[in-house]
């Protein structure tokens, strides 16, 4: 697929599109912002390759699609306090963001995505996993979605960025206090800009749909995330230095591999405001 000299590589069946022929580090003109965006609807989730961004250049890209928000748990870049590092040094075990999970689904008005830039990567492993949750919801039955089409789900950021959580923390993240609040969303979301029905519960942060206890969630809670892991709704993404991925927290779940123990990855991440979801 070829349009305005954009190259869209499909990387998956059901998410993810390798967009060639575009200079992020340019001052890129409406056509080109929109031709991103209107990928980043259809696909949830756009990568690109060998690319050279400076902070602030990596920032003015970001900009050119919204408004950026600051990440209250992760340590920030240095002189950056919009960009968000994703660290894992060799001595270190834990990654960030190893399970499926929504970024920010605990906020009121969570984040429209994020913009996710390679500075350093393993020589082999660290790659990120994306999964559709339109083609999840496309692909469960009507008497399902009949259910999950009155059910709302509480979202919290309590148990993952919490004082408990962060007990034995390693610098990385921090600002433990501020993980107060919890969430309530639809299970089910109109997508705010295509208007296609997305599945809206993870692994990471819902707790348990509104009005039902966490024990009586568990199960169905279960059911979909078996459901939403299916392979053929995700796709997976190998890094490498000058990659960057923008995904939409709406349409899509991540996950990053955790397996390059003893190798260092460094990414940058910027993640931009969204809108309240129905
Ligand atoms: C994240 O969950 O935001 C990090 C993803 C990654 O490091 O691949």
């Amino acid at each position: 697929m070829i349009s305005n000299a954009i190259e869209i590589r499909p990387s998956a069946g059901a998410v993810g599109a390798e967009l060639h022929g575009i200079d992020l580090a340019q001052d890129l003109s409406g056509e080109t912002i929109a031709a991103i965006r209107a990928a980043l609807g259809q696909w949830g989730v756009v990568f690109f390759r060998d690319q050279r961004l400076s902070e602030a250049r990596h920032i003015a890209l970001a900009e050119r699609f919204g408004t950026i928000n600051i990440n209250r748990f992760f340590r920030a870049v240095e002189g950056w306090p919009q960009i968000a590092e994703v660290r894992k040094e060799p001595e270190q075990t834990k990654n960030i963001g190893g399970g499926w999970h929504t970024d920010h689904s605990y906020d009121q008005i969570p984040a429209l995505g994020s913009i996710l830039y390679a500075r350093e990567v393993p020589a082999f492993g660290g790659d990120t996993m994306f999964a559709s949750m339109y083609a999840a919801y496309d692909a469960l039955s009507d008497g399902m979605k009949h259910t999950l089409g009155g059910l709302r789900a509480v979202h919290s950021s309590r148990h993952v960025f919490g004082p408990t959580a962060q007990r034995d923390g390693d610098g990385r993240l921090g600002n433990a206090d501020a993980a107060t609040q919890d969430a309530v969303h639809p299970v089910v979301i109109a997508h705010p800009e295509t208007g296609r029905k997305a599945l809206y519960v993870n692994p990471g942060f819902t707790i348990h749909f509104e009005g039902w206890t966490a024990e009586e969630s568990r199960g169905l809670l279960e059911t979909l995330y078996r459901h939403a892991m299916r392979p053929e709704f995700s796709c997976r993404f190998t890094w490498r230095d000058g990659s960057l991925a923008f995904w939409d927290n709406r349409s899509t779940w991540h996950l990053a591999v955790n397996d390059y123990h003893g190798q260092r990855r460094l990414m940058h991440r910027i993640t931009l405001e969204g809108v309240a979801l129905h």
